[in-house]
């Protein structure tokens, strides 16, 4: 159990909220959040105060950090009104694509910790990777990998060129894992399955080979092999994933054009 400190969470959406049910399970003593939608004012409660605007932060509340979970879109917009705090509180932005100098420009400076979550975090299995920025004491860093560490796993990169890659593999992940699901369940029913069977199936086959995977020291390698018996019905199937180096390719170029994007997005 870590002591939180004084939490700005400026942007109260899906990730937003889910870091907020983070703090609250890590006892978090008094936050405030700042989100115009309707649906923020939900996340209102012990110690957490929501309001619509910048303007309304009570005049007496000292953040400690400010997190930036707004879209990307929003931030040349939303940012400068906290440059009042870039003096004294750590910035954590999980907002894709903005650079620590992109939003230090925009904040005025500051100590900022840029960082790259994924979806799973609203169920605390997130994997998030974090970049720090000059200025950011190891104090900071400290509590930056506290904060981002309620939703899951943290890792750090000293190189925020790598992030980029990172928004392909870990940000985008659960979608080629969800895409993986679909397919299983088209093949299902393409084969002769009802299509009740077929979903049930390719979603307890992913959420089970996941619970596996957490469960066991093996490597995913290993998990592998042990499914598939040489000659047998799996080693028929991988063959054909397989053919050409298809699938490893086809994956890895996949990862290129991603990161490529991020690339591009990026500023
Ligand atoms: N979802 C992912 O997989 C993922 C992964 C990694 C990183 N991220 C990053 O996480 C950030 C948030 O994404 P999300 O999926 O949580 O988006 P979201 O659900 O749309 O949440 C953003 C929230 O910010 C509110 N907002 C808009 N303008 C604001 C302002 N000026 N001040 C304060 N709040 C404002 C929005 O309200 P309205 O709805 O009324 O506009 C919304 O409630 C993004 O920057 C994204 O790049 C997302």
């Amino acid at each position: 159990m870590i002591a939180l400190p004084n939490l700005l969470l400026v942007g109260g959406g899906r990730m937003g909220s889910a870091l907020l049910a983070g703090w609250r399970e890590q006892g978090l003593s008094q936050a405030v959040v700042v989100d115009p939608s309707e649906a923020a004012r939900a996340l209102a409660g012990e110690g957490v105060t929501v309001v619509a605007g910048a303007e309304d932060i009570p005049p007496g509340f000292v953040p400690e950090a400010v997190v930036l979970a707004v879209k990307p879109q929003s931030a040349a917009s939303a940012l400068p009104a906290y440059g009042r705090f870039a003096g004294t509180a750590l910035f954590i932005s999980i907002m894709a694509g903005k650079t620590l100098a992109g939003i230090g420009a925009l904040l005025g400076g500051g100590a900022i910790v840029r960082a790259m979550p994924n979806t799973p975090a609203a169920v605390r299995q997130g994997v998030t990777v974090a970049c720090a920025g000059q200025g950011v004491s190891a104090a900071q860093r400290g509590l930056a990998g506290a904060l981002l560490g309620a939703t899951g796993a943290v890792a750090w990169v000293d190189e925020e060129a790598l992030l980029d890659p990172v928004t392909a593999i870990s940000g985008g992940g659960p979608a080629y894992v969800f895409l993986l699901t679909e397919l299983m369940e088209q093949a299902a029913t393409a084969l002769g399955l009802p299509a009740d069977l077929a979903r049930l199936m390719a979603r307890q086959t992913v959420i089970g080979s996941a619970a596996l995977m957490a469960a066991s020291a093996e490597t995913p390698e290993a998990l592998r092999v042990a499914v598939t018996s040489p000659g047998g019905t799996t080693a028929e199937a991988l063959k054909v994933l397989r053919a050409d180096d298809a699938w490893p390719k086809n994956f890895l170029e996949a990862m290129k054009a991603a990161t490529e994007r991020s690339r591009a997005l990026s500023g």
